[in-house]
Formats: structure tokens, sequence, C-alpha cells
């Protein structure tokens, strides 16, 4: 792409071939089982609307968001879509007319569901979520074996799919996660007893095709991944070979000489300890840049190291240009933000580390300011 185009203060640059290609990776390590991209919150920040149209063309069985404004955007792909979690009251009735897969976390729900299909006269798909550890939403595993008869027994739902969800994927198939996954297969068995199976049985996130092959093989039928397409995994081997689909990056405003002694941004946290030339970027917190980075990260110009300095502000950031010399680059120069190649590269992952957070959490920080700007066919 080329940036001297680009009308924009800061820009993720979002590779769509590269996210094919990630997709690609994830759906044969996860086969027999089949990929369900998971794209809420507008796929984590990196806009749903062409990453969606290229998953759609690569191969997605299906989609699965939070909520239904996330899920009704994505209908027209004519794919299932499907809402991970629950529906509040005034989401169920639009939901049911427009055939989004529901997911039913306890019977008291389902009920809901049930009432508002047999009113509009339709049959709705849902997924019966099974908590097996998570903690957050679904039926208690203990009490799965008599709750979910019940739940079948309801009119104008087919509830042909069965799912769970893990805490800590990233694990692998440790003494926890061997046993949450016992526990689901113990739940189907205990179902499949009385009768009962389903056609779609899913439990994998994304790093759980890395590290948890025993849900990516029968009775698991799809996997549910999010962060992968994106290039994120946690571990030590990048094991599928997934490359980082975005670039972040911002301009230099303008950069001056500044004396030994200076401070640089608020509280004067940086204090200079020789006369350095300092670059002002037009990037802040109020872009995703976490404060974490204050005086500790680097960003790259020209494919130069360069260290910021100081605080993050709202809407700059300040580095050091010293690595130029006499030779600074010049105001509207382009600066990576996150991104490069080779020893320097910023990831998405140092940044967690230095905001002490994980991926998911710098990926969907970046700002409603921040131009996404996606390169590659069906862009
Ligand atoms: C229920 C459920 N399944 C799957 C995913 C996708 O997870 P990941 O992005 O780790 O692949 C999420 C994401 O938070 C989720 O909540």
């Amino acid at each position: 792409m080329n940036d001297g185009n680009v009308r924009a203060r800061v820009w993720l640059e979002i590779d769509l071939d590269t996210a094919e290609d990630n997709f690609r990776k994830i759906a044969a390590a996860a086969a027999p089982a089949k990929p369900l991209a998971v794209l809420k919150a507008n796929a984590y920040g990196l806009g749903v609307g062409p990453i969606s149209r290229r998953l759609d063309r690569a191969g997605a069985v299906g989609f699965c968001t939070a909520d239904l404004k996330e899920a009704l955007a994505l209908k027209p792909l004519g794919k299932p879509v499907q809402i991970l979690g629950g529906v509040l009251d005034f989401e169920r009735a639009e939901a049911v007319a427009n055939g989004i897969i529901l997911g039913i976390t306890d019977l008291e729900a389902a009920k809901r569901i049930s009432a508002e299909s047999v009113r509009q006269n339709k049959i709705t798909e849902c997924h019966v979520k099974v908590d097996v550890g998570m903690g957050r939403l679904g039926i208690l595993a203990d009490a799965a074996a008599e709750v979910i008869p019940e739940i079948l027994k309801l009119p104008n739902l087919n509830c042909c799919g069965i799912y769970a969800h893990f805490p800590s994927s990233e694990r692998g198939e440790n003494e926890e996660n061997t046993r949450q996954i016992q526990r689901f297969l113990q739940v189907l068995g205990e179902l499949g007893g009385k009768g009962i199976a389903f056609r779609k049985i899913h439990m994998a996130n994304s790093d759980a095709v890395h590290h948890c092959p025993s849900v990516l093989k029968p009775p698991f039928t799809h996997v549910r991944t999010g962060i992968g397409l994106h290039g994120s995994f946690t571990g030590e081997a990048n094991t599928l070979g997934l490359r980082p689909v975005f670039s972040l990056k911002t301009r230099l405003l303008a950069h001056r000489m500044m004396p030994a002694g200076h401070g640089i941004g608020y509280n004067s946290t940086c204090r200079l300890k020789k006369a350095t030339r300092v670059g002002t970027v037009t990037a802040g917190y109020a872009d995703g840049l976490p404060l974490g980075l204050s005086n500790r990260g680097h960003v790259l110009i020209q494919e130069k190291s360069c260290p910021i300095l100081g605080r993050i502000s709202m809407d700059y950031t300040t580095v050091s240009l010293e690595a130029f010399g006499d030779d600074p680059p010049s105001p509207g120069e382009v600066v990576t933000l996150i991104g490069g190649t080779g020893q320097s590269a910023v990831t998405v992952e140092s940044w967690a580390g230095l905001k002490g957070t994980h991926p998911y959490d710098v990926l969907c920080s970046f700002g409603p300011r921040v131009e996404r700007i996606h390169v590659g066919s069906a862009a």
C-alpha cells in the first residue's frame, strides 16, 4: 500500500490476504472440525465488513457474534450466524425473526426463545451452552442431564447444537482442561443415554486449535476461532505459522532539538539527559496506545527504532529521533506503531506485555479515530 495517499492521522492497515491465509491454516489444523469465524466487536476492532466477506469466500461455515446488531450485519452473507452468549429481552424478537442461531444459557432463556418462536410461527436453531468451568454463562455440567431434556421438550426450537468454552485453552491439555473436556464428553454421554444427540458440538477457540487436539476430532464438529484469524496466539511456538494481519501507523508532525534537562510530556516523567532531537507523532491513548508504553515502548520510522519519551498523551506521543543523527525525517513521515519485521518489530504481544494485559484487549482498544484500511482483494 502507498502510505503517501493515506489522509489519516492514525490508521490500521489490515491485510485481507493474510487474514485468509491465517483462516486456511486454522481450518487445516482444526480438520475434521469446521471453522466458525468469531467476528464480534467489529471483528475484534479490525473491521467486520471486509473481513467477513473475505472469510466467507475462504470457506467459513458460519459466523459468531456477541450481540444482535453484530449478528444482523452478517446475515446478508447468507451463512449461519450465531450469538455466542445470551440475548436480552429487546433483542429476542428480531433475532428470532431473522433466523439468528441462539445460545441457550438456561431453561428460562430457552422458554422465552421458544415462546417468541411460537408467537412468530418460526423454528429457531439453538445451541445449548454448558458450563464446564468458565463460570460465565451456561447450564452447569452437573445439571445438564436434567435440564437439557426439559429444553428439548419446548416447542419451535431446533436444539441441534451444544457447546462449551474453555477459560484457559492456551494451557493445552493439562489436568484442568482435560477434566473440562472429559466433563463435557460425559454430559454428551449422559444425554446420549437418554437418546439425545446433537449435530453440532463445539468447544475449541483459537488457542485450543493450537493446544487441545482432543476437541478437534469427533464428536466435536466445529471450532470457534477469533483472535487466531488476526495472527495472535498464546504459547511459545507459532505451530500454525499464523502471521499478524495488520500494522498500526501514524505520522510525524514535527521535531525539535531539545536541550539537556528539558522535561517531556505530562508530569515530566522524562527529563532529557542530553540534548536530543525529539519528534512528536500524531497518535495517543485516545487511539489505543497504552499508557504503559510511556518511557518504555518504541516506534519505527524508516525501520529505525525510536524510543518513546515521556508519557503518552491523548493525541500525541513523543519519541527520540537520535537514531537519525543530523538527518532527521521530515514532518509527515510515516511512523509504524505496530508492525515492522525482524528484531525491532513491534508486536501486539509486546504492547500487551507493556500494558499488563492480553492481545485481545490491545486489539479492542483501537479508538474510533483510527481509520481501518483494508488491503487485498474483497477489500
Ligand atoms: C464463547 C466464545 N467462543 C469462542 C471465542 C473466540 O475466542 P478466540 O478469540 O480466543 O479464538 C470467544 C471469544 O471470546 C468466545 O467468547
